[in-house]
């Protein structure tokens, strides 16, 4: 069993756990991925390491409730234990100095980024960081980031805080400027933010690594359910990824394929639901 040794709520549906998980912080790296349990029945979902921590051996994930297990996760309290917590999977980012690098996170994407963000600056890179929310009360980490970027923005799409518009805007506006170069963008976040984040660098030729997040199984290469294309082959994200040239993916396919258990998804969340419901008024 793997501790919940502190919880942070960072936004109402938004949380970060850090774990008591020595094996997994002494490998851990930037960019890599777990795959957790809440019980020995429970789903086993891929979440990837917002932090570690090797001398206290703490590991932390961030997540956002969007379905049954996602929500179950949220009503777990500091020291309850996680029944799976196996990692460091995948590939680490792929860290050196590149010069200019931007990091671009959404939602729960800007707690995945930061871990690269502080290693980008620790490799000597001028890291500007563009962090993006719906709106003021879903924003976390603005302080954070601060510290391991050059430059921030912030963005929310309602205007609440920071400027009115989506990471892409000034994000073009930078490739744009001719008194900038921009040498890397990494973008982490939903699927469909790092499409339009890859499809605006793609003119500027601007190399951009995207985290992809595909339905997962095993997260070991031996089930094929995490299988994307990228530049017309087959890759599996767990082993081959989860980063890959986001002007190679091919996002259409990524997109429909994350939607194939919708209908289960939604039955699970409902039968969930109303047993919770079942349970609080007996
Ligand atoms: C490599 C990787 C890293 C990820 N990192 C994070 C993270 O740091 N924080 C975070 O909040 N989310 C992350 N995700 C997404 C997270 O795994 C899903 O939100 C979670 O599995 C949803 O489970 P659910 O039962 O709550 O929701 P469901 O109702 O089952 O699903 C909601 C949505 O999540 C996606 N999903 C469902 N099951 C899986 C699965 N087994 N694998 C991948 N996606 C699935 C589906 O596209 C679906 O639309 C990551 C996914 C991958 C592949
Ligand atoms: S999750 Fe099974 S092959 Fe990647």
């Amino acid at each position: 069993m793997y501790k919940i040794v502190k919880r942070e709520d960072l936004a109402p549906n938004v949380h970060l756990f850090v774990i008591d998980a020595p094996a997994v912080a002494k490998k851990a790296q930037p960019g890599q991925f777990l795959i957790v349990r809440n019980s020995e029945r429970g789903e086993r979902i891929p979440l990837t390491i917002a932090d570690f921590d090797r001398a206290a051996g703490t590991v932390s994930f961030a997540f956002m409730e969007v379905g049954k297990t996602t929500r179950e996760m949220g009503l777990l309290k500091e020291g309850d234990s996680l029944a799976t917590f196996v990692g460091p999977l995948g590939e680490a980012t792929h860290i050196k100095k590149y010069g200019t690098v931007v990091c671009v996170g959404g939602g729960f994407g800007t707690a995945t980024v930061s871990p690269i963000a502080r290693a980008m600056k620790e490799a000597g890179n001028h890291v500007i960081t563009i962090m993006g929310f719906r709106s003021q009360s879903l924003m976390f980490w603005e302080d954070k980031l601060r510290d391991f970027s050059s430059e921030l923005i912030v963005t929310t799409d309602d205007g609440s805080y920071g400027r009115k518009s989506v990471v892409t805007e000034p994000l073009k506006e930078m490739l744009q400027d001719p008194a900038r170069t921009v040498d890397l963008v990494v973008a982490i976040g939903p699927a469909i933010m790092m499409k339009f984040v890859s499809k605006t660098t793609e003119p500027f030729g601007t190399p951009t690594v995207v985290s992809l997040n595909p339905i997962m199984m095993d997260g070991t290469g031996m089930c094929g359910a995490c299988r994307v294309s990228v530049g017309g082959k087959t890759k599996f994200a767990c082993v081959d990824g989860p980063d890959f040239d986001g002007h190679q993916v091919d996002w259409d396919l990524l997109l429909a394929r994350q939607k194939i258990f919708i209908e289960h998804e939604k039955r699970a969340l409902e039968l969930w639901q109303c047993q919770a419901c079942r349970e609080q008024n007996s």
